[in-house]
């Protein structure tokens, strides 16, 4: 199949879907250098944060559509990525205009990493690795944000992962540390483990999401490496981001709520423009990819301030993805 068949009927005229051609655009007009190349040159990036059960496919490609450069997969455990086929068919699923577009894992071993990693290579752009996932399942397990007190680990896991898959970025996404010292001698000997860039998340693993997000924490990781840095937390406009650039020096920002709020975001877009919304309900019919409750809820937080609150409470209460199409369709005159 050319990447023209699923966007032109049999007459070869484009099909009524602007969306579907909107992407076919993007494609086409994407810079011709690779992603390390962009992010060496300089150019600032905007990036989707991995949010488990909402940064998949239909997300990924609105927010590519609307202004991201770069889009990340919800968390994928490689223990069970690896282990069942099934968990990877429902765990990932891309396309042609799903890039550039990193895979994150959750994982514990080299051998669990490079094994997963190994499985989706020809499919993306770069491999991260969770070192920040604050949840109590997952640092009990020994995952995520656990990692950090273990920086021995996370070097055998990343160097492994380059010697095996070297042409494959390789970066990790990492939460900040009550002893900063410690977040800035990790960062000092990822340069020597093949990671591509780091991302940090301003905030500890016992800060919630309400809590102030440390910029200068980031400035210090900034100035620490000589690594690209990318940093997150709190990023709701573009204006915000512009403002965290200026502030830290990083070569990109990373946003996972305000994304969620607002796709456009990093368009210049203080809220979504309904041409968003309309566009997530094309990605949807044609891709799939995403649980029908999810779907309502990315259209819940997108519509928030559309709505009045019997219209959400209303909206909220619609149980199929055909009386919510329908509700939108009344509404918004779609
Ligand atoms: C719904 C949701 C799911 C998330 N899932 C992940 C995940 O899979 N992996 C990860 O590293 N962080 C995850 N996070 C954390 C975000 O990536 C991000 O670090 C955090 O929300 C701070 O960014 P923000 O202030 O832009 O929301 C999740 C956050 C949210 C809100």
């Amino acid at each position: 199949m050319t990447p023209l068949d699923d966007i032109v009927d049999q007459n070869g005229e484009y099909t009524s879907n602007d969306t579907l051609v909107k992407l076919y655009n993007l494609r086409d007009q994407r810079p011709k250098q690779t992603l390390m190349e962009r992010i060496h040159s300089g150019e600032f990036m905007k990036i989707q944060a991995p949010m488990v059960r909402f940064s998949r496919l239909p997300f990924r490609l609105l927010c590519s559509l609307w202004g991201c450069d770069i889009t990340y997969t919800p968390m994928i455990m490689a223990y069970e990525f690896n282990r069942s086929s099934s968990c990877r068919d429902s765990d990932f699923t891309t396309n042609q205009y799903d890039q550039p577009m990193v895979v994150q894992f959750g994982a514990k071993s080299a051998e669990e990493l490079v094994s997963a990693a190994e499985k989706v290579a020809k499919h993306c752009q770069g491999v991260d690795l969770n070192c920040g996932c604050p949840q109590g399942w997952v640092m009990r397990e020994g995952y995520g944000a656990k990692l950090l007190s273990n920086p021995e680990l996370i070097m055998d896991m990343t160097k492994q992962l380059n010697n095996r898959i070297g042409n494959l970025p390789c970066s990790i996404k990492i939460r900040i540390q009550p002893d900063l010292q410690k977040t800035v001698e990790l960062v000092k000997r990822a340069e020597h483990c093949g990671i591509s860039w780091i991302t940090v998340h301003g905030r500890t693993h016992n800060q919630r999401s309400s809590h102030p997000v440390n910029y200068n924490a980031i400035k210090l990781v900034k100035e620490s490496t000589t690594l690209p840095v990318f940093a997150n937390g709190d990023v709701f406009t573009l204006q915000q981001a512009n403002e965290i650039r200026e502030r830290t020096g990083v070569n990109g920002v990373m946003a996972a709520r305000g994304l969620l709020m607002n796709p456009a975001m990093y368009s210049g877009n203080d809220q979504p423009p309904l041409e968003v919304i309309k566009d997530f309900i094309n990605l949807y019919a044609q891709f799939g990819s995403l649980s029908p409750v999810i779907f309502h809820r990315h259209l819940m937080y997108m519509l928030y301030n559309y709505l009045n609150r019997n219209e959400k409470s209303e909206f909220n209460q619609l149980q199929t993805v055909v009386s919510i199409v329908d509700y939108l369709n009344d509404k918004f005159l779609f």
